[in-house]
């Protein structure tokens, strides 16, 4: 019998730590898929989603760069997806691609099991792409008073202000700018959703910041498990939350629309540590 076929794609994306999770959690529940990584560049996105249509593949996760692009080549959106206006899980149903975002809730849940509580916090957003969208309306639905986004290209930010702006009270600074690191500062959370950090030569996405106690600090980055901003965070007196929770809790979410299953979550968890543990 033919094997069904999930995957991700991104660029880079042979750090990612899907695979291992989704195929951990179909041999936990003896379901006869693979899951595995595609490289796709932008350029060849919309070739590669032909050969996703042609080879029939079930499902997809996507991740950076692709997140907002990819709907240019999707039959339709589920409303979350659309609000949202990126899309990190496609399900192939009847011959047609259909977009999800289910980055919003495992973001929500990851905060949630570290304890954060949002409603009427201050929060600071770093970055205004893919992830950062499923980021800022998740956290403006849960209610924090507050929330400025901080990017390195004001065109970008201030797109996503925009479209921000009618969930709650929104502002925009440019991260070179005093007023990111004031922003920073006064914020009870912090939220980076760049790319910066994933190497190790990659500068701080703000400089100069700094953090203080009573702070929360999340990384949506999780490899490596703690970024240099993570790392000046704890010093500060911060609370820190890495990127595996959300990595875990949007997984499960994405497994549940492919599959109509409920994803092992204590079990990929238990594997998941005791892999990175061991060095990647
Ligand atoms: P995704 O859609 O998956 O979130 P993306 O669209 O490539 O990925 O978004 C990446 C985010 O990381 C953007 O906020 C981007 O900032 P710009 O809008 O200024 O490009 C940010 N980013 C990526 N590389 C960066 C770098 N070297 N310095 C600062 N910000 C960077």
């Amino acid at each position: 019998m033919q094997k069904v076929v999930l995957g991700i794609i991104g660029h880079p994306v042979a750090h990612s730590l899907s695979p291992f999770m989704h195929n951990t959690a179909a041999g936990e529940l003896g379901l006869d898929f693979v899951y595995t990584a595609f490289d796709v560049t932008p350029e060849e996105l919309g070739r590669a989603m032909d050969g996703i249509r042609a080879l029939g593949i079930a499902g997809l996760n996507v991740t950076v760069p692709h997140k907002e692009n990819v709907i240019n080549f999707l039959d339709g959106l589920d409303e979350e997806a659309e609000l949202i206006g990126a899309v990190n899980t496609i399900y192939m149903r009847k011959g047609k691609l259909l977009g999800f975002n289910t980055d919003g809730i495992g973001f929500m849940r990851s905060l949630k099991a570290d304890g954060f509580r949002p409603r009427d916090k201050r929060a600071a957003m770093i970055g205004a792409g893919g992830s950062s969208r499923a980021v800022g309306v998740s956290l403006l639905r849960a209610g924090v008073s507050q929330l400025t986004v901080i990017n390195r290209t004001p065109s970008r930010g201030k797109e996503l202000v925009r479209r921000l702006t009618p969930l709650g009270s929104v502002s925009f600074a440019v991260s070179s700018s005093p007023d990111a690191r004031a922003a920073i500062n006064e914020s009870d959370l912090v939220v980076q959703t760049t790319t910066l950090g994933m190497r190790k030569s990659d500068p701080l996405p703000v400089r100069g910041v700094e953090f203080r106690n009573g702070q929360y600090v999340c990384d949506i980055i999780y490899a490596p498990l703690e970024t240099r901003l993570l790392k000046k965070a704890k010093i500060g007196g911060a609370r820190t939350i890495n990127g595996l929770g959300m990595l875990l809790y949007q997984g499960s979410e994405s497994f549940r629309i492919w599959t109509g299953r409920r994803f092992p979550e204590e079990k990929v968890f238990r594997r998941l540590k005791k892999f990175l543990s061991k060095g990647m």
